[in-house]
């Protein structure tokens, strides 16, 4: 798995106190195992989040119940095995809250993930509870990103917005302090259809049969990232930068 393999370098190089992934693809595309998981885990992501192929892998749901660190949307429906939000101990004794949202255009219908994150958000106050707050937005529409990104802005320290598989260029910090970018990208083979191997999703497209199994492309993997530094008192952003490592993307590495 790329990004495990990347992770503790770029953990070190960029002197991250916290790391959260999204991970509800790296099962080739659908899901995500435990023993993936815990790689991941193992390999220095603090948080892993999930989102519409959460229960891709049925063996998630045991495992989600015993890995509070594995969260999925929080707007999931009550009695949804799992949490969609961990409280995160840093290693300088500082907390950081992750949350999971999922967004509804072109999705399921789920609860509102508007009132679900201001309910969370209710609990905690960034800079004062919390010193960091990161909120993944899982979503579709860009309309509806940036519409969630405007209304916690000053609240959190980032919005992500994570499912297209193509990092978008609008990184920035919001009027109130919060950075955004309504997506991070996939990390995956960039020369494929969202990570697929292109032929067979390209004739899914012409002729409307879908014949054949979609397999993951499996060339050299594009690792994407969001770089993000918040301030100490007041966990808001300071500076946003996107980070791309290896594959057909233009590299992108924050200077730290
Ligand atoms: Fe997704």
């Amino acid at each position: 798995m790329a990004v495990a393999a990347a992770l503790p370098k770029l953990r070190e190089v960029l002197r991250i106190d916290l790391c959260v992934v999204n991970a509800e693809n790296a099962s080739h595309g659908f899901g995500l195992g435990p023993d993936m998981a815990r790689d991941l885990f193992a390999a220095g992501a603090d948080a892993i989040t999930l989102g519409n192929h959460a229960w891709d892998r049925k063996e998630l749901i045991p495992y989600i119940a015993e890995t509070p660190r594995l969260i999925r949307p929080l707007n999931f429906p009550p009695g949804t095995p799992g949490a969609g939000s961990i409280l995160i101990e840093l290693a300088n004794g500082r907390r950081a809250l992750v949350l999971q949202a999922m967004g509804r255009l072109y999705l399921d219908a789920l609860d509102c993930p508007f009132r679900g994150t201001a309910v969370e958000l209710s609990k905690y106050r960034l800079g004062a509870s919390v010193a960091a707050i990161v909120a993944d937005f899982h979503a579709e529409a860009s309309s509806e990103k940036m519409a969630y990104a405007h209304s916690f802005d000053g609240q959190v320290s980032l919005v992500v917005g994570t499912h297209t598989h193509c990092p978008s260029a609008d990184h920035q910090i919001l009027p109130g302090g919060t950075a955004f970018q309504s997506d991070a990208g996939m990390s995956g083979d960039y020369d494929s259809v969202i990570g697929m191997e292109k032929t067979i999703a390209i004739r899914r497209f012409w002729t409307k049969v879908p014949s054949e199994k979609l397999n993951p492309a499996e060339g050299e993997a594009t690792v994407c990232g969001l770089f993000v530094v918040t301030d100490d008192q007041t966990g808001l952003a300071l500076r946003v930068e996107p980070v791309r490592q290896g594959g057909r993307l233009s590299p992108a590495m924050p200077l730290v």
